[in-house]
């Protein structure tokens, strides 16, 4: 009977889990959007916002542009190093950070709960405004995926997560939403929240949101 009951707490335990990772609508290739050229020439950081949220349907579209999957299952919106797609995107919300998984378009929950204060800043340097956005995007180099953690290595990882934020912003620029790309953020805290190791290494992140005018 004990036996019973255990593994019936253990299919549920595995259910509450599944039921709190977020399966992302589709990515909408035909929602309006300004043009890439105005988006070069219009694209400015934000560090105002209103804590109006995003629609799941707006989170997909932005991870996708980020680094979704693209014209095949082998490639992403985001050019990387030797195609070795080594950076890795999690979202933070007031309920919670996830992972984009972009060949499932999911976000699987790894913390409960606001640890958006983490992306803010750390001890020595923190911007309050982060903490209005409804949504932050961290990018993080992962050299277990990229095969070395040597200079060069280093050098293409910041690229590469470089190229995502760049992403991110334009296409927040071309579809009216807001954002800034930063480096400022608690390394620590987020490596021991989100269960990284040594080989895993926070880089940038863009808070995105709605610029309060
Ligand atoms: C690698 C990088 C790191 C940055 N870090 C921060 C940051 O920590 N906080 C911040 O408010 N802005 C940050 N910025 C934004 C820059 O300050 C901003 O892009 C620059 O002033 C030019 O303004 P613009 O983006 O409006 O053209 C960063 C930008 C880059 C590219």
């Amino acid at each position: 009977m004990k036996k019973i009951l255990l593994s019936i707490a253990s299919v549920a335990a595995v259910a509450v889990t599944n039921a709190q990772d977020i399966n992302l609508p589709a990515p909408d290739f035909s929602q309006p959007s300004t043009s890439t050229i105005e988006a070069l020439r219009t694209r400015h950081s934000v560090r105002s916002f209103t804590n109006k949220e995003l629609t799941n349907q707006q989170l997909s579209n932005l991870c996708w542009a980020a680094c979704g999957q693209s014209r095949d299952a082998q490639h992403i919106t985001a050019p990387t190093a030797m195609n070795k797609q080594e950076i890795r995107l999690f979202v933070f919300t007031k309920n919670g950070a996830f992972e984009y998984i972009a060949k499932d378009n999911k976000l699987v929950k790894k913390a409960d709960g606001d640890h958006r204060s983490l992306i803010a800043g750390g001890k020595q340097f923190k911007q309050d405004f982060v903490m209005d956005c409804p949504v932050s995007l961290l990018m993080v180099i992962d050299f277990e995926k990229f095969g070395s953690q040597d200079s060069h290595a280093q050098m293409m990882g910041c690229v590469d997560a470089g190229i995502v934020s760049e992403n991110i912003n334009l296409y927040c620029q071309s579809v009216g939403l807001a954002t800034v790309p930063r480096a400022t953020h608690d390394t620590e805290g987020l490596k021991a929240l989100l269960g990284l190791g040594d080989k895993q290494l926070p880089i940038l992140n863009n808070p995105v949101g709605f610029e309060k005018k």
